[in-house]
């Protein structure tokens, strides 16, 4: 199948389960108007077998890709052809979450122990759809026992089989994952981070598109990175600082920076017309609970954010009044 778009993927913000959805998104669309924003883990038995709509979005989230969770080729499949008729930009397979539950399911980081199938998956995925399919993985995966070391030589021939199969982006976490000793968020912290990894897999594969992701936490580094990356990834950094999502725009795509406190009005209109559709206030403030990080009133108004009475009652209006606490 030919490849209908191929959204630019310079700058993009991560897949963080139970963060990023749709609201969030929708906040960080404002931050920024050029990244690339990733939905969170979706699995594919959520979306064949689940009740709720877990794909659904607002438009001007594009350009947007859809993170699947799942090891099953045909499931796969299935899915980005819906994902496709939801009007997704890509379709990202995840090849790096080292959660309990991931790993009983055999996917996520595990897969990376897999390239066949990995392989198998991203082909059966790629020929049912014009999106183009990407892959985010890590640079190895540890299951704490020597036999199982994962040698820089193994990443290469996962690298060699996952762009042999087709797929000519991915996004790299440049740590290992360590399976079976270490919480998930033990797993974005303790593997060290080793970015030549991924220069030296760019250097192999100079015309894989290589994203790289990890402890990104300002301008300057994502800039350095942009050195030898295609394109550079962060996650916690916009989650809890989205205004970097502007500065990092302003740099790389010229952008004007809009005034915080008009980017964050407007998400109170967003909130107001969500909670007019039956959304909990509750959902709506929790990504906004970080807006004007670092900026004199920003306790005040996360305080104010916070009232457990008005966000029980969907009292929007709380927005607008936390918005006032702000000095500048
Ligand atoms: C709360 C949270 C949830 C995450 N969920 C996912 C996920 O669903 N899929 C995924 O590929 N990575 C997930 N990650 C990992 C991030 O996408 C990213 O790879 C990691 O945080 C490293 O980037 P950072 O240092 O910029 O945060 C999650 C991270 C966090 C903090």
């Amino acid at each position: 199948m030919k490849i209908k778009t191929r959204p630019n993927s310079r700058f993009c913000v991560a897949p963080m389960m139970a963060w990023t959805d749709k609201h969030c998104r929708y906040l960080h669309r404002l931050y920024s108007p050029n990244a690339l924003l990733f939905t969170e883990m979706v699995t594919t038995g959520a979306i064949l077998y689940g009740q709720d709509d877990r794909l659904a979005f607002n438009t001007e989230e594009h350009a947007i890709a859809l993170q699947l969770g799942g090891n099953d080729p045909n499931e796969l499949s299935k899915c980005c052809v819906i994902a496709e008729d939801y009007g997704y930009d890509e379709i990202n397979l995840n090849v790096g979450c080292p959660s309990d539950r991931v790993q009983s399911g055999s996917f996520g980081a595990s897969l990376m122990l897999q390239p066949e199938l990995v392989a198998e998956c991203v082909k059966a995925m790629s020929e049912v759809t014009n999106l183009l399919i990407s892959v985010k993985c890590r640079i190895g995966v540890e299951k704490g026992t020597s036999e199982n070391l994962y040698t820089e030589e193994r990443f290469q021939d996962f690298m060699t089989s996952l762009y042999q199969a087709g797929c000519d982006r991915v996004y790299l976490h440049a740590r290992k994952a360590i399976l079976g000793s270490l919480t998930p968020a033990q797993n974005r912290a303790i593997p060290p981070l080793n970015y030549s990894m991924g220069s030296k897999i760019k250097e192999l594969f100079p015309d894989l598109e290589l994203i790289i992701n990890g402890g990104i936490q300002s301008v300057e580094t994502a800039k350095s990175m942009l050195n030898w990356a295609d394109g550079v990834m962060l996650g916690r950094a916009a989650y809890h600082q989205p205004r970097i999502l502007s500065e990092i725009d302003n740099e790389l795509c010229g952008t004007t920076i809009s005034d915080e406190k008009s980017i964050v009005s407007k998400y109170a209109r967003y909130a107001e017309d969500q909670v007019m559709k039956g959304t909990k206030l509750r959902d709506l403030t929790k990504p906004l609970l970080h807006a004007f990080h670092g900026k004199k009133g920003a306790r005040k108004f996360r305080q104010i954010l916070s009232d457990n009475i008005a966000l029980s009652n969907n009292d929007f209006a709380l927005i607008n009044k936390a918005i006032e606490q702000i000095e500048v």
